[in-house]
């Protein structure tokens, strides 16, 4: 991204909650959590806001802080693969397969509940999501977590992305704090998120397999482990609270345009500010200072999406456009978002998980 300097950061008030994630601060943030706090981490793509699995004290802070409806499930982040079976029952050859291609990564499981995962986790439903997060921060935690918890106890962390409820997710810690401030516990700063869009979720609870929400492993790579095309969301998902078509918005209202509408909205805006978010390709510097210019490469597009949205949003524009993606395959993911980041726009922000 090309950044004009007219872009302000977004503010964040004195960080005294945050830290930079080392060994001393990832073992207290460990600490807090066995004593029921909650403490926001950094994965490879969003940061989450995490609390014991098995503790529903720390569960419902979790809720209540990101403002969050008590129906809506958190994934459980778990150390390693050979957990799964603590936290799910009968998991699959297709559900082991795909642990074992995309584990630790940006991939959420949704298996069959075990008996003893918390209602609070699951949102009162037979299911259950899990993922081996790959960010080292969030592996040492978990390690860390596994290691000043009593024994024979499954260990996992219930973790939402660490916004409030409305907002898109965060991937910097000054992102958690603009959203969270002191009601954390303790932030670990780990640096930005790489991948910055949240996991690709996988229904693999039985029946055929089928993606819920795309993310950064796509249906392409997924099919090539199982053999087989997926079936289309649309035809299988059960309706999950928190994947409904409003989400991940700012306060701005939001509009994808394609772009010659762009550059048509650009010409005739007479004074009226309006946030962009172009394609570098485009690059129209008809309103100098008030745009995000990012690369049209998928992966990049994705890593600063949500902080470029922010950025916009800080401007207290009344509208930002965006111009369309590519429709092909690797930009699934991103179009969801927009996709959903627009329609919220219109409709009200108070629908994301
Ligand atoms: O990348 C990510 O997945 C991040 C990081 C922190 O791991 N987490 C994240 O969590 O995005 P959250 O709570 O913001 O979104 C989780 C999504 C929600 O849409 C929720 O409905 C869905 O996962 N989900 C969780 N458990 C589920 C279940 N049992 N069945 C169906 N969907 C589930
Ligand atoms: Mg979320």
């Amino acid at each position: 991204m090309i950044e004009t300097p007219a872009v302000p950061p977004v503010e964040t008030p004195a960080p005294t909650n945050v830290v930079a994630a080392d060994d001393e601060s990832i073992a207290r943030a460990a600490e807090l959590l066995r004593d029921g706090g909650v403490v926001a981490f950094p994965t490879e793509t969003v940061y989450g806001l995490g609390a014991d699995a098995l503790n529903e004290t720390a569960l419902a802070r979790i809720f209540r802080i990101k403002e969050r409806p008590l129906d809506h499930p958190v994934i459980v982040h778990l150390a390693g693969a050979g957990a799964l079976a603590e936290w799910a029952r009968d998991v699959s050859d297709t559900a082991r397969a795909l642990a074992e291609a995309f584990w630790p990564g940006p991939l959420t499981l949704i298996l069959q509940r075990a008996p003893e995962v918390p209602d609070a986790v699951t949102g009162g439903q037979d299911t259950v999501g899990l993922r081996v997060p790959e960010h080292p921060v969030a592996q040492a935690l978990l390690e860390a977590f596994g290691r000043v918890c009593p024994e024979h106890r499954p260990v996992g962390l219930a973790a939402p992305s660490a916004n409030k409820f409305g907002r898109v997710s965060p991937t910097t810690a000054a992102h958690v704090r603009a959203d969270l401030g002191d009601a954390v516990d303790l932030v670990l700063d780990g640096g930005a998120a790489e991948v910055g869009i949240e996991s690709t979720i996988v229904d693999v609870s039985g029946g055929e397999p089928a993606i819920l929400r795309p993310g950064a492993i796509s249906a392409e790579a997924i099919e090539r482990v199982l053999g087989a095309p997926l079936q289309s969301p649309d035809a299988h998902a059960p309706r999950v609270p928190g994947a409904r078509a409003t989400h991940y918005a700012p306060r701005a209202k939001l509009r994808l345009v394609r772009r010659v509408e762009l550059l048509e909205a650009l010409a005739s805006h007479k004074g009226h500010r309006i946030g962009v978010l172009a394609l570098e390709v485009t690059v129209p510097r008809l309103a100098a200072g008030l745009q995000r210019v990012v690369p049209v490469i998928a992966a990049r597009y994705a890593h600063e999406l949500y902080a470029n949205l922010r950025a916009l949003d800080a401007l207290n524009v009344g509208q930002i456009l965006i111009e369309a993606p590519p429709r092909s395959p690797a930009w699934a993911a991103i179009n969801d978002r927009l996709a959903r980041a627009t329609r919220s726009g219109e409709q009200g922000l108070d629908d994301a998980a």
